[in-house]
């Protein structure tokens, strides 16, 4: 048993009891995100009628799981806090640092021999401090969540933005930088903003090729990527318990893709069927005594309209198959649509690869729906236009389906059958092509879908949908292809049409698995070594305090135009390696930006020689001279990834603000525990009078208080000035991690 029975039974009885004491206080029903945010209240005496969208409230959730991306920095920086144990239930999952290639076995080889120093680093810091560790190919972090931790009422923190696919099994699952990680593990309270309540109401049945990816690409053309800023989008409905804790778990997921705070499902049948097929019946008889705690108060159902911020409803009946791209998640199209929209713009109608995977899609439901795809084109004798890449979601759910014949039937139809690991979804994907200069598309099962996210290549148009879509367009090897209307050509001439996809929720014969990849922790004495040679690992040092000064006549680093994601400002692909290290991955810095001045990226004015030069490459030579700088960003600046590297290579390289039309949630407060100035326009056209060759004073810091603005004043090149208000969201602890230089100076 990998998880904490004593601490769920404790949870589990008193749950209630919190529940019910707030819902006395606050004198009202409460929807299921409520009822768990309140009772996990880091201190009791505080409960009081929070308001949504304002008050900033301080939690104690449960549990931290950490990806080994974003776990180095998250552990060098515990490391930094003097405990000898984390003080909640802590894992770390190494499954972002192994590259695609060949297939499971070869790259696993090769990531351990290549990754080896950061892997030593990662299993003996989790050994030391009591942190569980899955080793390379135990499975993507959000499965092998799913599969052991996740469980319904609770609250965690993941450092990884689709965290939230914990909400699949109705757990309040917030994605966060690795200093919020660090604040939990230590036992201190961490700080959210209470967020707004979106409640998604499902009714009807999903049927034929609809899926419950589709549930969540729809809502991501209602919503857009900013329209669940600081919001938790609860669902409920009856079309809500008729969909798998798997298919629920997609949907959350991919809330990440719409800026949500967190997403869950009330609990149910299904999610208790789940519980008890991985092994955790007690767990699910835990939960069905207080079922009715696990869902919103009755009252809520009934009227929704009354204690949501907004409720939107969706036909599970009606819903079509939907694929949502390129370049962004939002981009939603039906399928019926999809074609007309391709030639329209002219996206590169050849599908090239499809890729099945990631924490978002790699189930045993996703494979087995796939899978009964992948069957009839064997069967039918329908060739396979494109290449096919599966990366299995965990250990286990691969064993199984190979015991089942499933990876075998992939195989059959010319699948490559990867790593158990994100691979091609972060840019770990050794994409063998014939020309990388080439407009080309490919379709994924993932969640994301940036430019150069999977392959590093500009070109590429990438496509998100379900596996058995992907799986369909893959055959077909034509981005037009519906397989709800059209035909493919067999072998031997026949045109035959795909039947609908079917599969299991759970494999007839229960999971299996031989070696599922992890490695308690001993606590025994262990010897953290960080070799000073090491181009992989760096100690951290502490950022400097604020010097009690206004920042004056800074020099504009970039003026970065459109989106401006986590993936632009810190990339990732070949530069994962450098996460432990933050003097070298800042070599990154900005570089995927685009420079609003002259359209490219990593090319920007150094006003010291008027040369233009790569982004990091001015902001070291600034540094160097003692210079801070300042980037000025467009709309939702940090959207995408939970990675504080984001925030620390500005931090590192001098940059003092960040001044943007608005910020992702999870970026924003990265760079104020950073200790970064984290500013918004007042009014957004202000955006418009910053010039290339601007220095930039920030004014008004001698008074930083909440809700008070600060001031930014532009000195052109041609002697002018102007001034603007600048709006900040700084509490008042916020102030304090500022002044001192992030939050882990004030903090341990
Ligand atoms: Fe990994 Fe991609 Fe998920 S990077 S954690 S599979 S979003």
């Amino acid at each position: 048993m990998v998880y904490d029975i004593e601490m769920l039974r404790s949870f589990y009885s008193n749950f209630p009891k919190r529940v019910d004491a707030a819902r006395e206080k606050i004198g009202r029903p409460m929807t299921l995100a409520e009822k768990i945010l309140y009772a996990h209240l880091y201190d009791e005496e505080a409960l009081r009628l929070f308001r949504r969208g304002d008050d900033y409230v301080n939690f104690r959730p449960d549990r931290v799981a950490m990806q080994d991306a974003t776990a180095q920095m998250a552990l060098l920086q515990f490391m930094n806090a003097g405990k000898d144990k984390s003080a909640v239930p802590a894992t770390v999952h190494c499954d972002h640092l192994i590259q695609a290639n060949i297939g499971a076995k070869a790259d696993i080889e090769t990531a351990t021999k290549g990754n080896s120093e950061v892997y030593d680093f990662l299993k003996s810091v989790s050994d030391k401090f009591g942190i569980g560790f899955w080793k390379p190919g135990a499975g993507i972090i959000h499965q092998v969540v799913l599969e052991n931790y996740a469980f319904p009422g609770g609250m965690m923190v993941g450092t990884d933005s689709h965290t939230p696919n914990a909400g699949g099994l109705g757990m309040v699952a917030i994605g966060v930088g690795g200093a919020d990680a660090v604040d939990v593990m230590t036992g201190m309270e961490w700080e959210l903003k209470m967020p707004k309540l979106i409640g998604v109401k499902l009714t009807g049945r999903l049927n034929g090729w609809a899926s419950p990816k589709d549930v969540i690409l729809k809502l991501a053309g209602i919503l857009t990527v900013k329209g669940g800023t600081n919001a938790i989008i609860e669902y409920f409905g009856e079309g809500a318990s008729s969909i798998s804790a798997t298919g629920k778990a997609t949907i959350c997921n991919m809330g990440a893709e719409v800026g949500a705070t967190t997403s869950l499902f009330p609990y149910d049948l299904n999610m208790a069927t789940y519980l008890r097929a991985t092994g955790r019946d007690t767990v699910a008889a835990w939960a069905d005594a207080i079922q009715d705690y696990l869902e919103a108060d009755m009252e809520v159902r009934a009227q929704p309209d009354e204690y949501y911020d907004r409720v939107i409803v969706i036909d599970l009946s009606e819903l079509e198959p939907h694929i949502n791209g390129p370049f962004t998640p939002d981009a939603a199209t039906p399928i019926s649509e999809f074609a007309a929209k391709v030639k329209a713009n002219g996206y590169p109608r050849k599908m090239e690869v499809g890729l099945i995977g990631s924490c978002t899609n790699s189930s045993y439901q996703d494979l087995s729906r796939a899978v009964s795809i992948a069957r009839q084109a064997f069967e039918d004798k329908i060739p396979v236009a494109s290449p096919l890449i599966i990366n299995p979601g965990s250990e286990q759910i691969r064993y199984t389906a190979e015991r089942d014949g499933i990876i075998g039937d992939f195989e059959k139809i010319g699948a490559t059958i990867m790593a158990n690991a994100c691979g091609p979804c972060i840019g770990q994907w050794k994409r063998h092509t014939d020309d990388n200069t080439r407009k080309n598309s490919i379709v994924t099962s993932f969640n994301r879908n940036f430019a150069k996210r999977a392959d590093g290549n500009p070109n590429t148009h990438a496509f998100v949908a379900s596996p058995e879509l992907t799986l369909a367009l893959t055959i077909a090897g034509d981005l037009c292809f519906n397989p709800l209307t059209d035909t493919l050509k067999t072998e031997d001439g026949r045109e035959v049409k795909l039947r609908e996809p079917q599969g299991t929720d759970f494999p007839p014969d229960g999971f299996d698995v031989k070696d599922n990849g992890y490695l308690a922790p001993t606590g025994k004495n262990v010897v953290v070594n960080i070799n000073p040679e090491s181009n992989r690992l760096q100690v951290l040092q502490p950022f400097a305090p604020w010097d009690g000064n206004d920042l004056l006549e800074m020099p504009l680093l970039i003026k970065a135009s459109g989106k401006c994601t986590t993936d632009h400002i810190s990339m990732a692909g070949p530069w994962l390696r450098f996460r432990g290290h933050l003097e070298n991955i800042s070599d990154n810095m900005l570089m995927g930006a685009v420079n609003a001045f002259n359209g490219q990226t990593n090319a920007v004015l150094n006003q010291l020689n008027n040369e233009y030069e790569a982004v990091s490459a001015v902001a070291k030579q600034y540094k160097a001279k003692g210079i801070s700088s300042i980037v000025v960003a467009e709309e939702n600046y940090g959207e995408g990834s939970s990675r504080e590297h984001a925030a620390m290579e500005p931090r590192f390289l001098n940059v003092k603000v960040i001044l943007a039309k608005s910020f992702a949630r999870i970026h924003e407060t990265n760079l104020k525990k950073q200790g970064m100035l984290a500013l918004t326009f007042v009014n957004k056209e202000d955006y418009d009078k910053i010039r290339e060759n601007d220095h930039i004073s920030i004014v008004g810091l001698k008074d930083f208080a909440p809700g008070k603005p600060l001031a930014a004043i532009l000195y052109h090149a041609d002697g002018t000035q102007e001034s603007f208000p600048v709006n900040h969201t700084y509490n008042d602890l916020q102030i304090k991690w500022f002044k001192a230089g992030s939050a882990l100076n004030v903090a341990h």
